[in-house]
């Protein structure tokens, strides 16, 4: 049932070109210039309507949320609020009959999300829910959803799920932008071209990276720590990047919006700590470079993941991981392929049980 692959989470990793491509199939129609989803067409004028949109989520499932503030943000041009649903629930939230809820949650069953919604529901917000198990408790509480077709994930730690649930953000963004006139029709038609290849583009990065994140992982088995930076849609990357880590290997770890380094964490950095950093050419490339150069003053050890060709980053970094260059909002999809594979390996290295980490649960339906 693993198909081959040692554990389901390499399996599930490997499966990303796939699942993003299921999560599109029928949506996502490039020939006809269409993103198709009822959920969001029946509602529409509650969304171009909406005081806000509010995304509530737990864990992998709140930095989908975080991307998809960016998103959605970015190309309709609507205000959005990203939660944890277990703060939200007990904080008496301002919430009315004007705002829209979006729920992220992989297993539908998460116990503060749900409550978090019905506190929403009772307040008259419209639910809609981005859900991978068809029929749970989250999916039916909403008035409306899009599941994200990843197909089963077993491994404890959240992969395919969550690349399928920035598809899904990042089909609503550009149809929301396309219909309330914020995203033009040639950005769109371009953006969407550029979606529909984004399944070859995670190919291309599995076969390439692979065995090269392999060998990186033998050299940090036995790191005590790790730092992960990224900035724009790359910041909440880096914050999944560093819960995977901390997931399944127990190595601490921590993600920065890399700016925030010189506000505290420049203070970790010498020669022993490891700092993952995500720096693809579009989106802040040149701050990102000071950033690094700042680190290596300091003597850290820099594992970059860059675009492929890149020089300024590449030249100062101990490890260089390549991926394919792309539009900024569908960076974080693709530079997280590579961090999966990154946590992956150092916990086999590290003889952890990776499916099935100590402590935690796939569903978490306590709260
Ligand atoms: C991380 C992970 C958890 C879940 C969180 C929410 O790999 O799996 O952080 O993302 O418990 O779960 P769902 O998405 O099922 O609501």
């Amino acid at each position: 049932e693993k198909g081959g692959y040692e554990h389901f989470m390499l399996k599930e990793i490997f499966e990303q070109p796939k699942s993003i491509h299921d999560t599109m199939r029928g949506r996502l129609l490039v020939d006809e210039g269409v993103i198709k989803m009822a959920g969001i067409w029946d509602h529409v004028e509650r969304f171009k309507n909406a005081n806000r949109i509010i995304i509530i989520a737990c864990g992998t499932s709140w930095h989908a949320g975080l991307i998809g503030e960016y998103l959605i943000e970015e190309y309709a041009r609507i205000p959005v609020e990203v939660e944890y649903a277990s703060e939200f629930r007990y904080r008496n939230p301002i919430i009315t009959d004007k705002d829209v809820v979006i729920a992220i949650s992989q297993s539908g069953e998460t116990a503060d999300t749900m409550a978090a919604l019905k506190l929403a529901k009772e307040k008259g917000a419209f639910i809609y829910g981005i859900c991978n198990v068809v029929d749970s408790s989250i999916a039916r509480i909403t008035d409306a959803g899009s599941y994200t077709h990843a197909g089963p994930e077993i491994g404890v730690a959240s992969t395919k799920a969550f690349t399928a649930q920035l598809t899904i953000l990042t089909l609503i963004a550009f149809k929301l932008g396309k219909h309330n006139g914020n995203l033009g029709n040639a950005d769109f038609m371009s953006l969407i071209a550029e979606l529909d290849a984004i399944p070859k583009k995670i190919e291309e990065v599995l076969n390439t990276t692979h065995e090269l994140v392999q060998n990186i992982a033998k050299d940090f088995v036995n790191a005590t720590n790790f730092l992960y930076l990224g900035r724009g849609y790359n910041y909440p990357a880096a914050l999944e990047g560093a819960l995977k880590l901390k997931e399944i290997s127990y190595i601490h770890a921590e993600g920065y919006p890399a700016a925030e380094m010189k506000h505290g964490p420049i203070a970790l950095i010498d020669e022993n700590m490891p700092i993952v950093i995500i720096a693809p050419k579009k989106g802040h490339y040149d701050k990102i470079v000071s950033n690094v150069q700042e680190i290596k003053a300091r003597k850290g050890k820099v594992i970059a993941v860059v675009n492929k060709g890149d020089q300024q980053v590449s030249a100062m970094a101990d490890y260089v991981i390549e991926i394919p260059e792309t539009s900024e909002c569908f960076s974080p999809i693709v530079a997280s392929v590579p961090l999966q594979l990154l946590a992956y390996y150092i916990a086999v290295y590290r003889g952890a049980n990776v499916d099935q980490p100590r402590n935690l649960a796939k569903s978490v339906t306590v709260e």
